[in-house]
């Protein structure tokens, strides 16, 4: 068996287009300005960052969204982080705020950023991350406004490929309040955003105290690889015709690796995400489609 390779590139791009097509529509329809702006917070001078920020704000000016960029530099204070955050808050020009993470190590002052402070900081109308308290909470309810950008991209791929996980075994490696924990959510939820298809899993969560990870893995219809160990899933842990999702970004010598060992995993599985190609591009587009829908929500009237 060789494994359908699924196309996060090509469903990101026509993510993207529906979202550019979105503003168009809603300019329209309310006959005056409708301007998103995602604003990124970027603390330090860390490269990888640096380039995260540069690809969201070039997808952001594609879309038909101002993306913009605040520096602040690597030995900012915790203090002029929030200061920063609230400003952001009370700028109704601004819709969506995003604070690149990870913090550098370095700054924040004695005893370094409070990250979990400066989230809990944003307002969650303009949270498109969608990591606040209170985007999290709706989202364990079923009714979240945002849904946290990878899990939610992953769905769409999973939608987009019709792949269905109802009453599937999905099993997430990883517990991460960005990937793993949400993404366990949504798949468990009795509808996601786009359906009951993409919803009604039975869902396991393994992480690093997991017994015997291999069993574990072999078990799942459904595998989702959130973990950030380059190729730690080997063919061998996979059910033959499960669907894999790789989730890891790793650079090992150079290059991109995920955290399924790909060229062993695609004789084994069904259907399969490269690594580069695969949810990285769909994380960007959805973080466009939540600024998108910050701006809406944030309209002084309601939308036809
Ligand atoms: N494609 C994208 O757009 C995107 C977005 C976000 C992240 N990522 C990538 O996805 C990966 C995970 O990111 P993250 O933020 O979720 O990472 P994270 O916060 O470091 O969490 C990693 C999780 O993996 C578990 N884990 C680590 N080693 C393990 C092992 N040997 N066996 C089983 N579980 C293990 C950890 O378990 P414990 O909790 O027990 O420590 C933890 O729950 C990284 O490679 C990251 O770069 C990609």
């Amino acid at each position: 068996m060789t494994a359908e390779i699924l196309d996060g590139k090509r469903i990101a791009a026509e993510i993207r287009a529906e979202v550019a097509e979105e503003v168009e529509k809603t300019r329209f329809a309310l006959k005056r300005p409708f301007h998103p702006c995602l604003v990124a917070v970027l603390v330090g001078e860390d490269p990888a960052s640096q380039v995260y920020v540069r690809n969201k704000q070039r997808a952001c000016e594609k879309a038909g969204i101002e993306g913009r960029t605040h520096r602040l530099p690597v030995d900012a204070t915790q203090q002029q982080l929030m200061d920063l955050v609230q400003q952001l808050n009370e700028d109704p020009s601004v819709h969506g705020i995003l604070v690149q993470l990870p913090l550098p190590k370095t700054g924040g002052g004695d005893s370094g950023f409070d990250e979990r402070a400066v989230l809990d900081a944003i307002d969650p109308l303009k949270d498109v991350d969608a990591f606040s308290p209170v985007n999290v909470g709706l989202l364990m309810q079923g009714r979240a406004r945002f849904l946290p950008c990878t899990p939610h991209g992953i769905v769409q791929l999973l939608h987009r490929s019709q792949i269905s996980v109802a009453g599937k075994h999905v099993v997430v490696v990883g517990r991460s309040d960005i990937v793993g924990k949400p993404m366990a959510m949504m798949l468990a939820q009795r509808n996601s955003s786009c359906g009951r298809d993409v919803a009604n899993a039975t869902v396991t969560i393994a992480h690093s105290r997991t017994e015997d990870l291999g069993a574990m893995c072999r078990s799942a219809d459904c595998l989702i690889a959130a973990v950030g160990v380059p190729e730690m899933i080997q063919g061998d842990m996979i059910k033959p015709g499960a669907v894999v999702i790789d989730v890891g970004i790793n650079r090992v010598d150079g290059r991109l690796v995920g955290d399924v060992a790909f060229e062993q995993a695609k004789q084994v599985a069904s259907a399969i995400t490269p690594v580069p190609g695969g949810v990285g591009p769909l994380t960007i587009a959805m973080l466009l489609h939540n600024t998108v829908l910050a701006a809406k929500l944030q309209l002084p009237s309601t939308l036809p």
